[in-house]
């Protein structure tokens, strides 16, 4: 691939992510000529570090539900065009093993480098130009077109596509481009906040929490109505691991989370009948045949874990499975940006047409993958979008 492009383009995209790749590999098989911009050393950054280094790339269950967004519609037409299993017909070509984890999430048996080696050798057929460590100065409209002022060239297309990601992890590159350049041409940017996001609690909650870092427990963590089934994991920070993560998109300042650390399990009865049956165990003994020693700890006191559970009333045994099953605690917030793997709301989707991507009052201007307000769940549903989001702007660009 060249590194210096000629000068006039019929597609631009600002952004060498997992989105810009995808359309521009679209483009380029259309016949348009397309240079992609990125102020990364190397393309796919975010795909490099994914899913633990194996790029959890789709899920097998994507469906429009699996998706945040202001229209929960605005999705529907472009999974359905170019869908998970579009996506897997493209790995399987490549001869990229993989393997599914839990939940339908598709993982590469190898590395994640192997879908950026898939997207760049794709790009690389369709006759795509890749300009790396290039800085986006300006961009602006010129005639039925775009002029976009480079470090290192002064370019002209007529399709801009930005696919220049959300503000997650800014050490890896992550600015707000997008969203100026949104506001630039007049369209509104949904409130951006940090999602996929381990919460903070206050220091008296965090006292509690600090001494179980690094257990975890299978839970159903719930706020309001939305739940998820996942594991959940302790941290020095807080709580964290998947079904953590998938709440945080939830969440919002002020409000409780629900955890249930033995789910589906009727605890008060089960204790109960250990009164009945085993009536001269202490409680802890019974409680550390459930759930990890330290977790026990969390939901006890020392006093009560030595009692024999024949002393307990039922009012107790109540008390200590809401303890376990019921456990309410309000976040004072996330751990922000800087850990979260994505950003929640982005270029508002009224503004944009939900088939192509292009912006309605700006004709040839495009936004792709998580700069647009569609924010998946955790498990692969991320990557779906801007595969499938870039597809969409890939056979209009
Ligand atoms: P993406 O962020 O991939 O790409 C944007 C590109 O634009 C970058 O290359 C960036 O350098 C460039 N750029 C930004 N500003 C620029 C500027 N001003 N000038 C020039 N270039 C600029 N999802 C999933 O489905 N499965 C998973 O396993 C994971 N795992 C995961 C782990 C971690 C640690 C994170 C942070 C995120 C994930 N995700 C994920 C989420 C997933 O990575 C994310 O949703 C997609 O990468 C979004 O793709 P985009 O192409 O939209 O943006």
């Amino acid at each position: 691939m060249k590194t210096m492009p000629s000068r006039a383009y019929d597609v631009v995209i600002l952004g060498a992510g997992a989105a810009g790749m995808m359309c521009a590999i679209e483009a380029g098989k259309r016949g348009r000529s397309v240079l992609v911009v990125d102020h990364a050393k190397a393309p796919g950054e975010k795909i490099r570090i994914s899913g633990g280094g194996r790029c959890n790339f789709t899920n097998l269950g994507t469906t429009p539900a699996n998706f945040i967004s202001n229209n929960p519609r605005f999705a529907i037409s472009a999974l359905s065009r170019y869908g998970q299993k579009n996506f897997i017909t493209l790995v399987e070509r490549h001869g990229i093993a993989y393997h599914e984890k839990t939940l339908g999430q598709l993982f590469c048996d190898g590395s994640a480098r192997q879908i950026i080696d898939m997207l760049v050798a794709e790009m690389h057929a369709g006759g795509v130009e890749l300009t790396l460590e290039t800085q986006v100065q300006s961009v602006a409209r010129s005639g039925d077109g775009f002029a976009v002022q480079l470090s290192t060239a002064a370019v002209s297309c007529h399709s801009l596509v930005v696919a220049t990601g959300g503000k997650s992890i800014p050490k890896m590159g992550a600015t707000g481009l997008g969203y100026e350049i949104a506001g630039q041409f007049g369209l509104s940017v949904v409130e951006t906040r940090p999602a996929l996001v381990p919460l903070t609690f206050d220091p008296a909650a965090l006292q509690r929490i600090e001494p179980l870092a690094g257990v975890a427990v299978d839970a159903v963590v719930q706020c309001g109505k939305v739940r998820f089934a996942e594991s959940m994991l302790f941290t020095h920070r807080g709580l964290s691991g998947p079904a953590i993560l998938q709440i945080s998109s939830y969440w919002r300042e002020g409000r409780e989370i629900v955890i249930s650390m033995l789910p589906g399990i009727d605890l008060f009865e089960i204790l109960r009948s250990a009164r009945t049956e085993r009536g001269k165990q202490q409680v802890g003994t019974i409680l550390s045949g459930l759930l990890p020693k330290r977790v026990v700890h969390l939901v006890v006191d020392e006093a009560t874990a030595a009692k024999r559970i024949a002393d307990l009333p039922d009012r107790q045994l109540r008390a200590l499975s809401d303890a376990v099953n019921h456990w309410s605690i309000k976040p004072v917030g996330s751990e922000g940006y800087r850990t979260a793997e994505v950003t929640l709301g982005g270029v508002d989707t009224d503004a944009l047409d939900s088939r192509t991507m292009q912006a309605k009052a700006v004709p040839g201007l495009y936004f792709i993958g998580e700069v647009v307000d569609v924010t998946g769940w955790l498990g692969g549903y991320n990557f779906q979008w801007a595969w499938s989001s870039g597809w969409a702007a890939g056979q209009a660009a």
